[in-house]
């Protein structure tokens, strides 16, 4: 497929990787223009573009920005065909992102992110850490395989971000509409706890509401005062055990 990329960062560079090494033709966008991405594009196989070109002649567009800088975007889809897929990687932190009155008050991200943009969103690759993308996709039926899941209204775009997963290395599994897209949002048992799709559906259902905000502030906290004295895993375990 013919893919755009905005978001030249830890996630969006690595999915322009992935998802040129599977077969796609991928152009890759950021804020400070193409030159500024010229090497790292052709690295991962990928065609650096404005971000307005990225949204130009594709089929599926990949946001992977700051949650709050998706109110920059809102009118990068005027001229675009209705039937292009947008998928939507981001997540909110308030303290990246700022107070957003309506996502605390407990807007599904994703559907903020739609409202943005003018256009409605899947979810997909929100709840995978940046060295999990990198490193941990395996072949399809491998044992232990980590499964992302992947929320959206309409079917056929959701279906397609599915395999877009899967090519990654990951299970996909459907997590349902937007409005239940809160349950694989920071803070919840499915955000970051790289869980197999038989781990992962019933850790959907589980998700509390009311405590993900909580879970979300009090992992962030403890994760930037331990810097980079904690590993990888050590994350991994530590979003299981608060949010379990
Ligand atoms: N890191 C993770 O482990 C992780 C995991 C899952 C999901 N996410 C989510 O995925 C999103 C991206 O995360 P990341 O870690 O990849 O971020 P990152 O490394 O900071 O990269 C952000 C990218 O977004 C671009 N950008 C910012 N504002 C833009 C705009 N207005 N127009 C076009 N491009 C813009 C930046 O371009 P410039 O450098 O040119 O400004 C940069 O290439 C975030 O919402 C994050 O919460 C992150």
């Amino acid at each position: 497929m013919k893919i755009g990329i905005i978001g030249a960062g830890n996630i969006g560079a690595t999915l322009a990787r992935k998802l040129a090494a599977s077969g796609h033709e991928i152009k890759l966008a950021n804020s400070k223009g193409p030159d500024s991405i010229r090497d790292l594009a052709r690295d991962v196989g990928a065609t650096a573009v404005s971000k307005e070109n990225a949204v130009q002649g594709v089929e599926v567009v990949v946001l992977s920005i700051p949650f709050a800088k998706h109110s920059e975007l809102s009118n990068l889809f005027k001229d675009v065909h209705a039937g292009i897929v947008v998928i939507d990687t981001s997540n909110y932190y308030p303290f990246r992102d700022g107070a957003i009155a309506e996502v605390v008050g407990g807007k599904p991200e994703s559907i903020w992110v739609g409202e943005r943009i003018g256009r409605p969103v899947v979810k997909a690759w929100n709840a995978v850490l940046a060295a999990t993308l990198s490193e941990k996709g395996r072949p399809a039926g491998a044992s232990g395989r980590i499964a992302i899941p992947v929320a959206g209204d309409d079917l056929k775009a959701k279906a397609i971000a599915m395999e877009l997963v899967k090519a990654t290395g990951f299970d996909a599994v459907d997590s349902g509409g937007l409005a239940e897209s809160w349950r694989q949002q920071p803070g919840t048992p499915a955000y970051c706890t790289e869980l197999t799709a038989n781990e992962l559906e019933p850790a959907l259902q589980s998700a509390d509401r009311s405590r993900a905000p909580g879970n979300r502030e009090a992992l962030i906290r403890e994760f930037m005062a331990a810097g980079d004295k904690l590993a990888h895993d050590d994350i991994v375990a530590r979003n299981r055990a608060v949010t379990a």
